[in-house]
């Protein structure tokens, strides 16, 4: 078998052919997927997810792996996997979407953008798909910010916007879903205050700029009256959910899909609550923060 990389069926994202993970990656094998990844910001791996070893030794060619800060969300074996499944009951909201009960629908984001240093990346494997919905998509923002005019480049270049942690789909400003929440709010998360990231962020190891707009956080432009940074804030987000920038992955079983998330934003559409899925998930550490702390007494 021969490694290639092969365009998808879509504008972004590749997809990855020839390789084997079932004994050690060679280092050059592991410096060209490295590599590929940087390059094309989501690579797809067909049926080749057969394992938790195989998941991890794959993931360890892209960084430092980085556990669920909270235990429950480890896989009990296995602490650097992220056990993410419906199995023993919902452990995040289900919301009513045309009368289905849906689990798991989270709108376009990237991992901790409600922070100053979002991880690098994260792979998923699906160990149990389920027969309808369990999409997830991925949106790549440095093409987003690519396909922008001179103008509106030279407007939002230096901008910077505050972003926040927001855990239920009625929370969010922009981007807004119509799902009603079924199951009770009783959110029981540690507190992250507001920051302040640059809505234009300079991709650390590629330098290719990055259109910052996680759908789930970004709240206002620094500086900006509201209704100007409202509709600054839609436009942008308008522009970059066009379906050129994404590619939405229909799940077979042993499938893994890996990306960088200082580049992408990705969304899940989830799925019936009475089926089962069970996905196991590996993070990459983020080592370069892009903002700071916005200190909440001059929030206001
Ligand atoms: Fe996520």
């Amino acid at each position: 078998m021969e490694l290639a990389i092969r365009p998808l069926a879509s504008p972004i994202g590749r997809e990855i052919t020839g390789l084997d993970i079932e004994r050690d990656i060679a280092p050059e094998t592991a410096q060209a997927l490295h590599k590929a990844w940087l390059e094309h910001g989501v690579l797809v791996f067909r049926g080749i997810g057969t394992a938790p070893e195989a998941q991890l030794r794959l993931s360890r060619c892209f960084g430092e792996l980085e556990p669920h800060p909270i235990p429950k969300f480890r896989h009990p074996d296995y602490p650097e996997l992220i056990l993410l499944t419906n199995q023993d009951g919902p452990v995040g909201p289900v919301y009513d979407f045309d009368g289905t009960e849906i689990y798991g629908r989270i709108p376009w984001h990237a991992d901790l953008a409600f922070t100053t240093t979002p991880n690098a990346g994260a792979l998923l494997r699906m160990v149990h798909k389920t027969a309808d919905g369990g999409q997830t998509g991925w949106l790549d923002l440095a093409l987003a910010y690519d396909a922008l005019d001179d103008e509106t480049k030279a407007r939002i270049d230096d901008l910077e916007a505050v972003y926040l942690f927001r855990a239920g789909l009625e929370d969010m400003r922009f981007n807004k879903q119509d799902g009603t929440r079924i199951t009770p709010r009783n959110d029981n998360y540690p507190h992250f205050p507001p920051v302040v990231n640059p809505l234009v962020w300079t991709h650390p190891e590629t330098g290719r700029k990055i259109l910052n707009v996680s759908t789930m956080n970004i709240e206002r432009i620094v500086g900006m009256d509201e209704s100007e940074s409202d509709a600054l804030i839609a436009r942008l987000i308008d522009h970059a959910l066009q379906p050129r920038f994404q590619y939405i992955h229909d799940w077979e079983n042993d499938d893994m899909v890996l990306w960088d998330n200082r580049r992408t934003l990705h969304c899940a559409t989830g799925h019936p609550m009475d089926q089962v899925r069970v996905v196991h998930r590996t993070t990459i550490k983020g080592t370069v923060a892009m903002g700071r702390v916005l200190e909440e007494e001059t929030a206001a």
